[in-house]
């Protein structure tokens, strides 16, 4: 199987870690040996209830029975789509009350940054370096890495770079910006959480100038950072919000959101402003709606903040020289990216699934899914805390 999939399926990277996936059940994936990894990354923050969650299986079985795709996006009026969206406003602040369901993050990123152009007339887009907010060409142009975009050149024109939490460079905001579009908490780079009052005083510059604030909260959205939303805590809404990963409990989605007016651009000037055949699909809305019942219902978003606590306090270790990040968002920085390699395949071999952040190399993740127990966090921690033991031995 591991050579079938190598030759046929498009590689990201020469050295996949190849787990041959036979099942997978609460936070554990099952191999073909049938040997269960614990897993401490919830593939990349998207399976947020855990796998094959018995609530979310049986709403997915349901509606799939009863109806899947039917229409393109818009046009045909579909309960599970309904439903979640009038949900999803009743949970959000005033001004965030119309969704528009997509088929992944990096394409609500795109319906994001049009809606901002075509509601400003402006087509400056401003975003912060280390960010990143996907991979299609608009996605891509934001992507505050130029390494990984020299070879796509070139991209979309007017996209400009400020530093994330640099109250100083707010100035760069300008009448000529459509957007401001910031990730919430940083990823890629590192789990950088927001300054105090910095989103604040990004929003404040957007009005001052008629801009509009995008945060792109497809990471830390639902629930992973103890609020449904991380801008909760920080006290600052954006104008579009922009949502994806675990808001389907492991099936693939996106979502931008605004206010009804803005949002409503998108019919005229031109009319069919954005498109999509999948988006809304009712066997994905229907996923979207019982995984937000479940991180309800379970009182899972209290729960990930005990459990940030629990593991502040378990993973300390001199190797270990800081953890970043919020609630079951977090990264530990190792001394050295060497360091941090070590972990996540010395981990993997012993059956505790880690993985790297995407441009922090001394970063190890830890986003396990929010339903994990106490017990398997514990047990993953006394994982990690042997292996950096054990490396710390073989490196004196
Ligand atoms: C902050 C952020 N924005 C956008 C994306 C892109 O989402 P997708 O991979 O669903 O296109 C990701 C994915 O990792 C992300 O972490």
């Amino acid at each position: 199987m591991i050579s079938d999939f190598l030759k046929y399926q498009a590689q990201t990277t020469p050295h996949p870690l190849a787990l041959e996936v036979s099942h997978a059940k609460g936070s554990y994936i099952y191999d073909s040996n049938g040997k269960g990894h614990l897993d401490f990354v919830a593939g990349v923050s998207a399976c947020s209830v855990g796998h094959t969650h018995p609530k979310l299986v049986q709403a997915i079985q349901e509606q799939t029975a009863k109806y899947m795709h039917v229409m393109v996006y818009g046009e045909y009026a579909q309960k599970p789509a309904i439903d979640y969206t009038k949900s999803l406003a009743a949970l959000l602040p005033e001004g965030l009350d119309c969704t528009y369901l997509v088929n992944s993050g990096t394409e609500a990123i795109e319906g994001a940054m049009k809606l901002a152009r075509r509601a400003t007339g402006r087509h400056e887009i401003i975003a912060a370096h280390h960010a990143y907010h996907g991979n299609t060409m608009g996605s891509l142009s934001v992507m505050g890495y130029e390494d990984r975009k020299a070879a796509f050149r070139p991209l979309v024109p007017g996209v400009r770079f400020i530093h994330f939490n640099a109250f100083i460079e707010l100035s760069q905001i300008t009448e000529k910006t459509a957007a401001v579009l910031l990730e919430t908490i940083q990823g890629g780079a590192g789990f950088i959480c927001p300054n105090n009052g910095y989103l604040k005083a990004v929003k404040e510059r957007c009005e001052a100038v008629g801009a509009l604030l995008i945060l792109d909260e497809i990471q830390p959205g639902f629930g992973r950072t103890g609020a449904l939303f991380a801008f909760e805590h920080y006290q600052c809404v954006p104008h579009i919000l922009v949502v994806g990963k675990g808001m389907a409990g492991g099936l693939p989605v996106g979502a931008f959101i605004a206010s009804k007016p803005l949002m409503d651009l998108l019919q005229e000037k031109p009319s069919l402003g954005h498109i999509t055949t999948f988006g809304g699909n009712p066997v994905i809305a229907s996923a979207c709606k019982a995984t937000l019942e479940i991180i309800q219902e379970e009182n899972l978003m209290a729960q990930t903040l005990e459990k940030e606590a629990f593991l502040r306090r378990k993973l300390q270790h001199p190797d270990i020289k800081e953890i970043r990040g919020k609630g079951l968002m977090l990264a530990l920085i190792l001394a050295s990216p060497e360091k941090a390699n070590e972990l996540v395949l010395e981990a993997s071999k012993n059956g505790l699934i880690l993985f790297w952040l995407l441009f922090e190399k001394k970063a190890v993740r830890i986003s396990p899914p929010l339903t994990i127990s106490m017990d398997e966090l514990e047990k993953g921690c006394d994982l990690i805390l042997k292996i950096l033991d054990k490396n710390t031995r073989t490196l004196n």
